[in-house]
Parts: C-alpha cells; sequence; structure tokens
C-alpha cells in the first residue's frame, strides 16, 4: 500500500511517504544559501512522493532564529523562485512549503550554538504571544497581542501565501504545531486571554480558524493544502485529544486536503515520549476516524512495514518522515516494497541495481 500511488486534488504523489519540514537555520536573509540547494536538491531525489520545505516565516519577527527561511519581499520571491527551478531541474517531486510565525518561541539562538537560549543584547527582538508567558524559565516574557497586532500577522499570512502561490508550490502546510503562535493560541497553557481570542476552546481556536479561512480563499483549490497540528500537549491542562479533533474538524469544514498530526512542543519538557515507534499513531488514529481529509503523521514512523500496516489498517493515508531521510537518504530505493516501483535518477541506477 505504502509504494502505491495517492492522488490529492490535480497531484499523483508516486508513493505515500512524504518528506517533512526540517528546519536547517541556515538562510541568509530569510533566503535559501548554498546549503538548502545541496540539502534539498538530495532530499528531492530520495523517491519520496512529496517534499515539504522547512518551516519559514512570514514576518522578520515571527522568525526563530535570525537564520530562518522567510517568505515575505520581492527578495525572498527572487531567491526562492532561483532554488525551485534548480530542484525542479533535477527532480519531478510534488513540493511543499510550511508558513509559521514563531510567537513567543521567536528571537533564539541558533541551536548548535547554544540549544533553548533565547537572543541577548542587540541582536534580540521583542516576541509576541496570546498571553505574556514565557516559554521556559530563562526566557523573556512575550507582548500580549492586540487585536490590530492579530490582524496584522494574518494579512502576513496572507502575503506569505500569495508569494507561494506565485512561486507555483504544490503544497502549502500551515504550522499549527510545536509551540508555534499558532499552537500558542490554541493550548491553555500558552494562552490566557479574556477576549474572544480565549476563554473555552471556541475562542482559543479562533485565530488558527481565522487564519485558515483567508489562506483557503487564496490558494488554489487544484494545488495541496495541509496543516500541522498538534494531537495532545502532553500535559494535564493542556490541548488533549478531543481539542485536537474539534481543530481538524473545522479545518476540513473549511476545505484542508491533509493533516499531519504530531504532538507536544508547547514548552521545553512535556510529558510526550518520543522514542517509541510511531509515538504520534494514538493520537493520529482517533483523528483519521473522526474526518474525510487524509491524515498523516510524524515521529519515528522510519519503519517501511511498520508505516505500511497503518496505511492499510486505515489509521493513516500516507507517511511522513524527517530524520531518517537525512540519516540515509536512499533507504526508499534499497526497500523491498519501493524496488523498482520509484524513479531512481539514471545517474545512480549502476549503483543501486
Ligand atoms: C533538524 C530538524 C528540523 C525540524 N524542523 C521542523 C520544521 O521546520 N517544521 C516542523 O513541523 N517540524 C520540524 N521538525 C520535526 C520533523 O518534521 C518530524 O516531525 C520529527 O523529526 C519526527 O519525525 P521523524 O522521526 O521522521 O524525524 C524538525 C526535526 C528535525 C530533526
Amino acid at each position: 500500500m505504502i509504494e502505491k500511488k495517492l492522488k490529492i486534488n490535480k497531484y499523483t504523489l508516486t508513493n505515500r511517504v512524504v518528506v517533512g519540514p526540517m528546519c536547517q537555520y541556515s538562510g541568509l536573509n530569510g533566503n535559501p544559501s548554498n546549503w538548502h540547494y545541496q540539502h534539498l536538491g538530495r532530499l528531492s531525489l530520495s523517491g519520496a512522493g512529496m517534499l515539504i520545505l522547512e518551516s519559514t516565516a512570514i514576518s522578520k519577527e515571527g522568525m526563530i532564529t535570525s537564520k530562518d527561511l522567510r517568505l515575505e519581499s520581492d527578495n525572498n520571491k527572487k531567491e526562492f523562485k532561483k532554488i525551485l527551478k534548480f530542484i525542479r531541474s533535477i527532480s519531478n517531486i510534488p513540493i511543499g512549503i510550511q508558513l509559521s510565525h514563531s510567537g513567543r518561541k521567536g528571537s533564539s539562538e541558533v541551536p548548535w550554538i547554544k540549544s533553548n537560549m533565547p537572543l541577548h543584547g542587540k541582536h534580540a527582538w521583542k516576541t509576541y504571544s496570546p498571553s505574556p508567558i514565557a516559554k521556559d524559565n530563562n526566557w523573556p516574557k512575550p507582548i500580549e497581542l492586540t487585536v490590530p497586532r492579530i490582524n496584522k500577522i494574518k494579512e502576513q499570512f496572507i502575503r506569505s501565501a500569495k508569494i507561494a502561490k506565485d512561486l507555483n508550490f504544490d503544497c502549502l502546510e500551515i504550522h499549527m504545531a510545536h509551540g508555534y503562535l499558532l499552537h500558542q493560541f490554541l493550548s491553555p497553557i500558552s494562552n490566557k486571554r479574556k477576549d474572544l481570542y480565549g476563554g473555552d476552546l471556541v475562542g482559543r481556536s479562533k485565530f488558527i480558524l481565522e487564519v485558515a479561512s483567508l489562506i483557503r480563499k487564496i490558494w488554489p483549490a487544484s494545488r495541496i493544502l495541509g496543516a500541522r497540528i498538534t494531537g495532545s500537549d502532553h500535559l494535564k491542562d493542556g490541548i488533549n485529544i478531543k481539542d485536537s479533533i474539534y481543530l481538524s474538524k473545522r479545518l476540513e469544514k473549511i476545505g484542508f486536503n491533509y493533516i499531519c498530526v504530531s504532538s507536544g512542543g508547547i514548552q521545553t519538557k512535556t510529558n510526550l515520549n518520543n522514542k517509541i515507534k510511531g509515538y504520534n499513531i494514538h493520537l493520529t488514529k482517533k483523528i483519521k476516524k473522526k474526518v474525510k481529509m487524509l491524515v498523516t503523521s510524524c515521529g519515528n514512523l522510519n519503519d517501511i512495514n511498520f508505516a505500511d500496516n497503518l496505511i492499510k489498517s486505515k489509521k493513516i493515508d500516507f507517511v511522513t518522515i524527517a530524520r531518517n531521510f537525512v540519516k540515509n537518504n536512499n533507504y526508499l530505493f534499497q526497500n523491498k516494497k519501493f524496488k523498482r516501483k520509484i524513479k531512481i535518477p539514471n545517474q545512480y541506477l549502476r549503483c543501486i541495481y
């Protein structure tokens, strides 16, 4: 099953494995660098059915680090156009981009310089969140977003989505997970607002759903539109499966084509156990039962037989895999299920067979 084609709108993915987004913290003024050419070039030849580019900020303020990618300006557009031309010159893989705003996670040090560390001094910037609650000890308190600022962020999402549309990205994925701003609104851990954008689940999901509806209006129906969501905060008072089912149903109603179920990330430490195989599947399968749109998941799904069984037993429609494609970019070529079913570059044929 996993090796079978999957039709989504005007696209036919050649199989049911998607390369998930992976921040590289290697951008130059928000633009892809030489690093991205080799990284994405390699991933585009992995034989997967689709490739999603890393979390890309809708504004400077919405970046995690100053090295994030950003889709905001004409200059960003020009540079993304170049890298897309490059990838498309070597591969036919459908290409997506994940759009995000970091909220209180922003103004962060690049992780390999200092992990979980806010910037200090002149390079730091002010961060915003639904409520003035820091993401961890030693992190600055974000500024509570006013409604005019919320409206501005909606416009920024639209601006970036329009650029992605002009660039002919095949898929747009909105980041609503991993403690990014949209997740910060949904989670009662980070949203203590008393206005229309807070309170109960309906209030806390208002901003996400407004962004989702606005994007749906401008993103072409023939292309792919998805969202990465948090199935659970893995915290006593955080988002639970009922909340994520509610969000999924609403996204389906708005017209999203898929959701990718992830979890955790609203604060540095949660009770998520990400060591076990398919650690988000217990959440994913519950959501899948409640919606008709496509459902994928990420998190230790590298074992192709395991992933195949999940698809066969209708717990998931396709799998999203990230780290393993970096560890072993050619691993699908070597798997029995995919043998002679996926396109291996002619230049590599003699190496593989
Ligand atoms: C280096 C790295 C960067 C990541 N960047 C992103 C990102 O930009 N957006 C996102 O939603 N998830 C990101 N993730 C999470 C992955 O997409 C994926 O969900 C996670 O690694 C679990 O899947 P895996 O076991 O297949 O790697 C990142 C993970 C890694 C290891």
